[in-house]
């Protein structure tokens, strides 16, 4: 397993460029299981994740060419179960179950289980697909779905989900009559799956607020679309800026996306100043404390939670970090301690004693974010981190150590 080794305390300067979003192209990707014929996607990341999913749908029987602009044809399906082996690694893997039962009329899938960021169950997937009229089964950690053709239905997700929203989205574009989301997650890349599922002639309105109209329709047709930027992997790079008291552009972003992000690191002291698809971000030497409380989409997102708490480990007063979306994500703590941050934790949330300087330790990588704050902590820390287990890094980061070297930091992999 590969390492990343960081000499910490190099300010970070020059511009960088965002790739497309994992979280956006994950569902775009199995969305081609609802059409017959060749889609092409564009901006499509180079990601571990990535891999998994196209592993995966190649054993469906998907055919798929090329890598950032990839053709895709699920014309002939072969198999419609999503086996454990595939599905451990990544649970998004979960995503093939809504279009697979509304395409072919079943779908076998083995169940996420439990993750490193708490239990994450599939429920309200499993709920809304049987109020479309599917008989689902669990049998032997397999959720097995059948349905001759699935029914519109008013469907109300007692939690904002953002896998259970885009499963059911897309199951609905093909269901019989009307399909009403209601608490459906307004998350991009819930609005990006909308827009490639109208393009290939789905009927959908309300994507991007709490309700979601997808008025099924007989067939749809392959379409041409692209992958929006990733708002987390942005979101990490304005932090890099910023705990590194650097001066840095982070290019080819959507600022739209990042509204709960910018106005923390502005009270936090960071000079931002955005374009329409750019961000220069100055530091601000010590940054101020701020509280941060994590929400669905556009609250503060979980998925920098662990990032913004590295710079507030750096903070000139005391901060406190809550997480409302998922328990137990907070195992970058104890790693973050050992590099010398104070941080109590105390239920849901985290109090966090900034420190004057973080000292360079080893540390492993738990899951995928936690991996990127410790890198954040790494780079602000005086002397050298090792990062192990930096395959949690690589399911959601292109390149991570190529693009922070070229703004100046000191960061390299080394083969485990
Ligand atoms: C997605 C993102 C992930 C992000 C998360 C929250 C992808 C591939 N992953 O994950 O990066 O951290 O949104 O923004 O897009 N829940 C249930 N039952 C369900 C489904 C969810 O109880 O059937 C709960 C979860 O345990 C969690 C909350 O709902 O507490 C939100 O989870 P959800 O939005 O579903 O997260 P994912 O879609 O898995």
């Amino acid at each position: 397993m590969d390492k990343m080794v960081i000499e910490g305390g190099k300010r970070l300067a020059g511009e960088v460029r965002i790739s497309g979003a994992k979280n956006a192209a994950l569902p775009i990707l199995t969305s081609a299981l609802l059409v017959a014929g060749w889609n092409t996607f564009h901006n499509i990341p180079d990601l571990l994740d990535i891999k998994t999913v196209k592993k995966l749908l190649k054993s469906l029987g998907v055919e798929m060419e090329g890598e950032e602009t990839l053709r895709i044809n699920a014309g002939a399906i072969t198999n419609c179960e999503a086996s454990y082996d595939l599905v451990r690694t990544m649970r998004a893997s979960i995503l093939v179950l809504g279009p697979l039962v509304a395409r072919m009329g079943e779908a076998r899938v083995s169940l996420p289980g439990g993750c490193a960021i708490g239990a994450r169950p599939v429920n309200l997937h499993i709920k809304a697909l049987e109020e479309m009229g599917a008989e689902v089964t669990l049998k032997e950690g397999y959720v097995e779905a059948k349905a001759r053709r699935l029914k519109g239905a008013e469907i109300y997700f007692d939690i904002s989900t953002v896998t259970g929203t885009e499963n059911i989205m897309m199951a609905a574009t093909l269901a019989e009559g009307t399909t009403v989301l209601k608490n459906a997650a307004r998350e991009p890349e819930i609005v990006n799956l909308a827009d490639v599922l109208s393009g290939m002639g789905a009927r959908i309105t309300g994507a991007g607020s709490d309700v979601i109209v997808i008025e099924g329709v007989e067939r749809l047709h392959p379409c041409e679309a692209s992958v929006l930027p990733d708002r987390i992997e942005t979101g990490t790079f304005l932090i890099a800026a910023g705990i590194t008291d650097g001066d840095v552009r982070v290019v080819g972003c959507d600022p739209s996306h990042l509204d709960a992000l910018i106005v923390k690191l502005r009270d936090a002291g960071l000079r931002i100043d955005a374009g329409r698809d750019c961000i220069r971000v100055r530091g601000c030497g010590v940054p101020r404390s701020v509280d941060v409380k994590t929400l669905p989409y556009p609250g503060f997102p979980t998925d920098l939670q662990a990032q913004i708490m590295a710079l507030m480990a750096t903070a000139g007063g005391l901060s406190v970090i809550t997480e409302t979306v998922f328990e137990n994500r907070f195992m970058h703590v104890s790693e973050m301690m050992r590099m010398g941050a104070d941080i109590v934790i105390q239920g849901t949330s985290a109090i966090v004693r900034g420190v004057p300087r973080l000292r360079g330790a080893p540390v492993m990588a738990t899951d995928l974010r936690a991996s990127a704050s410790l890198i954040l902590a790494g780079l602000a820390a005086e002397g050298q981190t090792v990062l192990s287990r930096v395959y949690h890094i690589d399911r959601g980061y292109q390149q991570i150590e190529k693009k922070l070297s070229a703004l100046g930091a000191d960061i390299r992999r080394i083969p485990g």
